[in-house]
């Protein structure tokens, strides 16, 4: 439970929110590199913790991410044309490059200098693992771009959904680190596997486990936290443990476990206080799916389940188009897609869930945390401190790995995946008095 102060605390990202804040201490990806593939291409919308911005890339391959009203009246630049190293407004053609400069204003007389006077807003870009990402806080306190999570090595293969959500970023993210839920809800997609020794295939992955309450341990780390649940094997259960390691990396990615196939990472940027874009990222070497059958595995590929800005043709109002005749037959959800069917339950919940009355069990330890570490990280900024994962001692995002197996009853789950880099730091952190807790 949360009181409805702690509640917009932690939901609360546009203007000068203190989560907003944490979100402009990191950088964020913005859009995909495919959406801006082509200079001179048609520029796109994205909106950033509640900023609205436009995206394109110039004639040389510069991408620009840019404020999208046109600072002489507000005319959208999405409109513009995309030409010669520039984006121009169409009302009076005043135009503007990938920084922000003003190139020309036709609409101005030839000797006026006004044009060197007006600059519009635009936030650095770089592109790294399929993404354009961005800095949106202070330019002073800009950290050095690093290799992000999911591509520890240029040869790494990654590839991504993409879908606009309505919610909360929070609430999605509280999905993501909730391993309760993948028995139930995605459990016509992970099946148990019975066969000793059964692989995930692209369509199905398994688990060998049919335990549905698993036991749930959490430790705090620099950069978030690091959770376990740990369940019964179907084989050896008396000697052996079935352990999922999940990582939370403040503010907007986890780490799910991964499966023989691949990573995955799932990513959580605000829009809005209301609505977030939300991309599921596998990436790993050779048995990592292609794109488009990763797309289609979770239902979300662009001209067949979502509309040409990501958004799902599936929505509340057509109830997700559920079908109640495959769940006869056996689906659980009548909802095709794992990440379909988290999207029905994180809009089912109301854009901001109020988290002021629901009843939270053993299974949820890892929500509790997240809620707890994220409201004191907001308090802390609030007050004037830095953001969370922005201090010493910082661990390489791209060394974090989740974790999925069977051990013996006798591991150390807090090191299972860690790097000993990331063993130390963390054993460090705990003696200074961090949390690191079970619950039965
Ligand atoms: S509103 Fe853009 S040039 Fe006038
Ligand atoms: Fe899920």
């Amino acid at each position: 439970m949360l009181t409805p102060e702690e509640n917009e605390l932690l939901c609360r990202v546009e203007g000068d929110a203190p989560m907003g804040r944490i979100f402009r201490s990191h950088w964020l990806p913005a859009l995909l590199s495919e959406e801006v593939a082509d200079p001179d291409g048609a520029p796109v919308r994205v909106k950033l913790l509640g900023e609205n911005l436009v995206a394109f890339r110039d004639t040389d391959g510069r991408v620009g991410l840019i404020q999208e009203a046109c600072p002489h009246r507000n005319a959208s630049l999405f409109y513009g044309r995309n030409e010669e190293s520039g984006l121009r407004c169409l009302y009076h053609g005043w135009k503007f490059d990938v920084e922000g400069n003003c190139l020309e204003m036709a609409s101005e007389p030839a000797e006026s200098s006004f044009c060197d006077k007006v600059k519009l807003k635009s936030y650095p870009v770089v592109e790294a693992g399929g993404f354009v990402w961005t800095y949106m806080g202070a330019p002073e306190t800009m950290s050095e771009f690093a290799p992000p999570v999911w591509q520890p090595t240029p040869e790494t293969n990654v590839v991504t959904t993409k879908v606009i959500v309505g919610a909360n970023w929070a609430q999605m993210l509280e999905g993501s680190i909730d391993s309760a839920h993948s028995s139930t809800l995605h459990s016509s997609d992970m099946v148990p596997a019975r066969v000793p020794g059964a692989q995930s295939t692209v369509t199905q992955w398994q688990r060998p486990s049919t335990d549905k309450a698993p036991r749930m341990v959490v430790q705090r780390t620099p950069y978030g936290f690091r959770y376990s649940a740990i369940r019964r094997p179907i084989k050896d259960a008396a000697t052996h443990d079935y352990v999922r390691t999940t990582l939370f990396v403040a503010p907007y990615v986890v780490h799910i476990p991964p499966n023989n196939l691949h990573r995955s990472c799932t990513v959580h940027v605000p829009r809005d206080d209301n609505s977030t874009t939300f991309y599921f990222v596998a990436f790993g070497g050779d048995t990592v799916p292609a794109q488009e059958d990763w797309r289609k595995l979770h239902a979300n590929r662009v001209g067949f389940d979502l509309d040409a800005t990501y958004r799902n043709t599936r929505t509340r109002e057509n109830d997700y188009k559920q079908d109640r005749q495959a769940m006869k037959l056996g689906n659980f959800t009548g909802i095709p897609g794992i990440t379909n069917q988290d999207i029905v339950m994180w809009e089912s919940m109301g854009p901001i869930v109020d988290r002021s009355h629901d009843r939270l069990g053993a299974s949820d330890l890892a929500i509790v945390e997240f809620r707890k570490q994220m409201v004191e990280a907001a308090c802390t900024v609030a007050a004037g401190g830095p953001a969370i994962g922005t201090t010493e001692p910082r661990m390489p995002l791209a060394k974090l790995a989740s974790f999925e197996g069977i051990v013996p009853k006798t591991s150390d789950w807090r090191t299972l995946g860690a790097s000993p880099e990331e063993i130390a730091i963390n054993a460090e952190m705990a003696k200074g008095g961090a949390k690191s807790h079970a619950a039965e």
